[in-house]
């Protein structure tokens, strides 16, 4: 699908009330394994700097790190859209926004995703013909500011402005908007109002598409587990199960 297929895809999907399916994926062998169970979307998000680099936070993700595994998802996703974030520091201004979204594209990123309201930046951006993933809400890449991850929305000052911060993306040319832990009744306006798809995090029923980081979807790293998941299965006992056996089989010489 071209880029600007893709843009009036996901705009469909909405107007004809199917939900959107995504999930996080960082390499190869998982990016396979979602493309061909049929997810819609795949995110290369810059939450592989906690889930795969096991830093912290997101903060220390650089677009090196967004490229390199990008190319391993392209590698495996050849059937579902991949989008890829653009991480802390790459958009501060116009030019390097284009810039970071050219080189992502060209690592054969579908979409680039980037969190706040940068309507300059995402016009840019869509004017070089890379359709826009907005993102608003909790934004990760301010957690060091933040200090904490919170549920966004819940003051009518602060609905008021995810409200008008969605139109203006919306306006810019964004082809959908992640919401992040956005408090579910202003997720459910903001659904309601925008003609771009809505794709929540931790943020209600009601958006049009639901996204979640595959190893929380999977249970495979029970060390942290955001709450509003529920997984599906615990690879990590299955993971350790099957190599306690093997360690097993290898200290009794019943196995290569
Ligand atoms: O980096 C990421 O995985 C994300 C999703 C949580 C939306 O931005």
């Amino acid at each position: 699908m071209n880029k600007k297929d893709l843009m009036e895809f996901l705009k469909n999907l909405k107007k004809t009330g199917q939900k959107i399916s995504c999930l996080t994926s960082y390499d190869y062998p998982s990016a396979r394994l979602l493309d061909e169970a049929g997810i819609d979307l795949i995110l290369v998000g810059d939450s592989l700097g906690m889930v795969v680099l096991g830093h912290p936070d997101t903060t220390q993700v650089t677009l090196n790190d967004i490229q390199h595994h990008l190319k391993a998802v392209r590698r495996g996703a050849t059937r579902s859209i991949v989008a890829a974030d653009l991480p802390i520091n790459t958009f501060d201004t116009v030019p390097k926004a284009v810039e970071s979204s050219q080189i992502l594209s060209a690592a054969g990123a579908d979409m680039i995703k980037l969190e706040g309201a940068l309507c300059p930046q995402i016009k840019a951006i869509v004017k070089e013909g890379i359709p826009v993933i907005a993102h608003l809400g909790m934004l990760c890449q301010q957690i060091l500011i933040e200090k904490q991850y919170r549920i966004k929305g819940k003051t009518p000052e602060e609905a008021k402005r995810l409200l008008r911060e969605a139109h203006e993306i919306q306006e810019a040319g964004a082809s959908a908007v992640v919401l992040e832990l956005v408090s579910p009744p202003v997720a459910q306006q903001i659904t309601q109002e925008l003609e771009i798809p809505t794709i929540g995090i931790g943020s209600g029923i009601h958006c049009d598409g639901q996204i979640l980081v595959w190893t929380d979807l999977l249970g495979l790293q029970p060390w942290f587990r955001p709450s509003f998941v529920t997984p599906k299965a615990d690879l990590a006992s299955s993971i350790q199960k099957a190599v306690k056996e093997y360690i097993n089989d290898v200290k009794t010489n019943h196995g290569e």
